[in-house]
């Protein structure tokens, strides 16, 4: 199979089962290095999320289902797959989503499992296809678009969820600039967003995460659009460290924001964003730059990867279900009701 459709001029596959295999794009050496590895275990599958081989929301929930599957193929024990899986990575919640989709199969035939994680991986790109068309309906005439993070065909099944949104936007002529923030300390924007962008002819400019805000003072921005890596019941939105002080600036701005997730994102069973767990990652992602130290030695540091924007600050949340305008709890449960 082969799977991510970054657009329709894609040249990568970021997740691809081959065989009886799980071939993975190493996102750490993008763009300068193309590496491709090879997994046929869960554990295997659950060093590569944590060590970000593989990384983005619904990414991590498809390379999961394929890597319980794995075990199925290899006559491993399940429930030591999923357990070895949820412990990747804690804050996005489409892995439990996905493991819980695979477990709820309730059978350990590997060619059952194997079908529901290509359904899994096929779903979230036919997702991100609408959400797509969705985000890119309520966005106006020769926009220009600031984004934090990579969303693309990198970070889901394929398309993308706010690069989705952008991708989709521009084909319909709508959009006239892209602003990539670059996204400290992982470089997700530089090096991920950037690159898929730029493949597709898509105009875009990096911009340092602290210059955000002389950017919307300055320069014309009609919207921030960014993912979510988990959405609360109250509309509270988990996304990469930086999106709520983006959050903030646009609402001091004057500028719309839209979140982008499929409902696979959504975790209703949270009131608020006060309950997401929130995944601190090594400080020596924030001490030093490609193993080469830019801090002080024994210079401490802190990592949260993520942040929690209140759903007040949220203009729209599109789904491959519609779109929640001014998301709140009712507004969150009615959409996904339908
Ligand atoms: O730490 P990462 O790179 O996995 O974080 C990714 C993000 O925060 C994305 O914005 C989010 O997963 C939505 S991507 C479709």
């Amino acid at each position: 199979m082969s799977a991510s459709h970054g657009s329709a001029n894609a040249s990568f596959h970021a997740i691809e089962w081959h065989h009886q295999s799980l071939r993975l794009l190493d996102q750490r050496v993008l763009p300068h290095e193309h590496k491709v590895h090879e997994y046929t275990t869960a554990s295997a599958v659950a060093d590569a999320i944590r060590d970000m081989v593989v990384r983005g929301a619904p990414a991590i929930g498809i390379a999961a289902a394929y890597g319980y599957a794995l075990d199925a193929l290899a006559g491993r024990d399940l429930q030591a797959a999923y357990k070895v899986l949820a412990e990747s990575r804690p804050t996005a919640v489409n892995l439990f989503w996905a493991l819980e989709r695979m477990a709820g199969i309730g059978s350990d035939d590997p060619h059952a499992l194997v079908a529901e994680a290509r359904r899994i991986h096929e779903e979230d790109i036919a997702a991100n296809l609408a959400m797509g068309q969705f985000g890119a309906s309520v966005i106006g005439e020769n926009a220009v678009i600031y984004t934090h993070c990579n969303t693309g065909a990198l970070a889901t099944g394929g398309h993308g969820t706010a690069l989705g949104v952008i991708r989709s936007a521009y084909a319909d002529n709508k959009v006239t600039q892209v602003y990539a923030g670059e996204t400290r300390p992982w470089l997700q924007g530089a090096r991920l967003t950037a690159w898929e962008l730029m493949q597709d002819n898509i105009p875009v400019s990096l911009v340092c995460d602290g210059a955000a805000a002389q950017l919307f003072k300055r320069e014309k921005v009609d919207w921030v659009i960014v993912g979510a890596d988990r959405i609360t019941a109250n509309g509270d939105v988990a996304n990469k460290i930086g999106t709520y002080s983006l959050a903030v600036l646009a609402k001091h701005h004057g500028i719309n924001v839209m979140v982008v997730a499929p409902t696979t994102t959504f975790d209703p069973s949270l009131a608020s964003g006060d309950d997401i767990p929130i995944e601190q990652r090594p400080q020596e992602e924030v001490t030093s730059l490609f193993g080469h130290p830019v801090a002080p030695a024994g210079c401490k540091a802190i990592n949260p990867s993520f942040d929690v924007t209140p759903a007040g600050l949220i203009d729209v949340i599109a789904t491959e279900k519609g779109l929640i305008m001014q998301p709140d709890a009712e507004s969150v449960a009615l959409l996904l009701a339908r």
